[in-house]
């Protein structure tokens, strides 16, 4: 990485006053994180006046990318109005009746300020509608930072056994009744999921599922995998909880209408707060009524201070407004534009390599194995340090992406930065490809 003097000297003043020098585990970097100084559209600079397409786009949050005028223009007008009140207000109910509009399955929708929290009550909504204390989830998938949410979110070889799926800690100090209560099924193997939910049904509330897990190798759902959903759903009464906080982008109606398949509830955030901090548990009327205060105490009490904040509801409307199905086949049609390229780029490197990813996200990764699930996608130390070779590169080349390869188009961009992402891509694997011992 080249020299950053500025960034060098914020971390060295940053690690006196935060554990590892940040507040989130995700922007870590060595040696040190990139600093932000501003962005605009598809470009962000960093501390150092480095201008870079941002292919992360705050992973995966701003569908416009930065400072999108009409956001702006919506956030400007409403903080001179007053930015949190001890009051409901007209801008939830105009969000709410949009996103219900937008997604079949939303009946009734409550907002939260992140997807771990919305991830969080999805989760509690289904414990309460069924009286049931388990939850059921994918092997790798991430969903946030719930307790429950977060089992079995990396385990190795070592620790996911040799049958089924075991429930493995991700934190350190997880209880045990955690993972008892958490149920892992394997990804996109629909035979051995569905054998599971069925032994453990009478005690499951719901699973939860994400139905292109960006962790887990931002690989679709097979269409098997979503009939097996439907049908342990329609037999077993296992409520249906989709995680669509980075997947909603991928239709007008969310991932969910490109699946073919209505959950019970879902989990939504990043892009539909237009750059500021939200999340938002949406589904059918009746599982909803959980949280429903006119009689008595609820059965699932839901509060927070900053809960459909208005100024994220006028950020977020303002966004979902410029996102609609024009937007998103541009959009999907740059992703395929990207997804050809990188491929091409691959076979004329000679290195091994593939790319997963539905429209506008797309995952990069350096083996050829056949991919369908965390394990297939998990990988090996050295392809872990040729990766970040190549995106070291990418990044020196002028294209920020992240450490895990996974990349997100915003509206701003064009078929000129998916060429410069592609140019730069074919040098970061050539210079990674001819110097690998640099990349140690
Ligand atoms: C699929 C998924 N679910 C939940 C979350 C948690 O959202 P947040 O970071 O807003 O808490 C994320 C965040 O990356 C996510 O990717």
């Amino acid at each position: 990485m080249a020299e950053m003097p500025v960034s060098q000297a914020l971390y060295d003043r940053a690690v006196k006053v935060m554990p590892g020098g940040n507040t989130r585990t995700t922007v870590y970097m060595k040696p040190h994180p990139f600093y932000a100084s501003h962005g605009s559209g598809c470009r962000l600079t960093d501390a150092e006046g480095v201008k870079r397409i941002d292919f992360t786009n705050n992973y995966n949050s701003l569908i416009h990318g930065h400072a999108h005028p009409a956001i702006n223009a919506a956030v400007r007008d409403q903080i001179e109005r007053g930015t949190a009140f001890p009051m409901a207000t007209e801008l939830e109910i105009r969000f709410a009746e949009l996103l219900c509009e937008r997604v079949a399955s939303f009946e009734q929708i409550r907002f939260c300020n992140s997807g771990s929290e919305a991830v969080m009550n999805a989760i509690k909504a289904a414990r309460a509608f069924t009286d049931k204390p388990k939850i059921a989830k994918c092997e790798g998938a991430y969903h946030g930072a719930y307790d429950f949410a977060e089992v079995s979110l990396d385990p190795t070889p070592e620790s996911w056994g040799n049958a089924d799926p075991k429930s493995v800690a991700y934190t350190k100090g997880t209880p045990q009744s955690v993972l008892d209560e958490v149920v892992v099924i394997p990804f996109n193997k629909p035979d051995e999921a569905e054998r599971i939910l069925r032994a453990h049904a009478d005690s499951l509330a719901c699973v939860v599922i994400d139905l292109m897990p960006n962790r887990a190798g931002l690989i679709p759902a097979t269409p098997e995998f979503v009939e097996m959903l439907k049908r342990v759903r329609a037999d077993t009464g296992i409520l249906l909880v989709f995680d669509e906080v980075i997947t909603l982008r991928l239709g007008f109606g969310g991932g969910q209408e490109v699946f073919g398949i209505a959950p019970d509830l879902s989990a939504i955030g990043k892009i539909i707060g237009g750059g500021y901090p939200v999340g938002a548990v949406g589904g059918s009327a009746e599982v909803m009524s959980v949280f429903d205060p006119r009689q008595a105490k609820p059965l699932l009490p839901h509060g927070g201070t900053f809960n459909a904040n208005p100024v994220t509801m006028v950020a977020g409307e303002a966004a979902m407004q410029h996102y609609g199905r024009d937007e998103i086949a541009r959009l999907g049609a740059l992703g395929d534009r990207a997804r050809d390229g990188i491929t091409a780029a691959f076979d004329e490197s000679g290195v091994p390599g593939q790319v997963t990813g539905l429209q506008s996200l797309l995952r990069i990764h350096v083996h050829s194995r056949p991919l369908s699930d965390y394990r297939s996608s998990l990988m090996s130390p050295q392809e872990k340090t040729f990766l970040s070779a190549v995106l070291r590169h990418m990044r020196d080349g002028g294209i920020f992406v992240n450490e895990r390869g996974v990349c997100s188009l915003s509206t701003p961009m064009g078929e000129a930065e998916i060429d410069a992402f592609l140019t730069c891509f074919r040098g970061a694997l050539n210079a990674a490809k001819n110097a690998p011992q640099a990349s140690e």
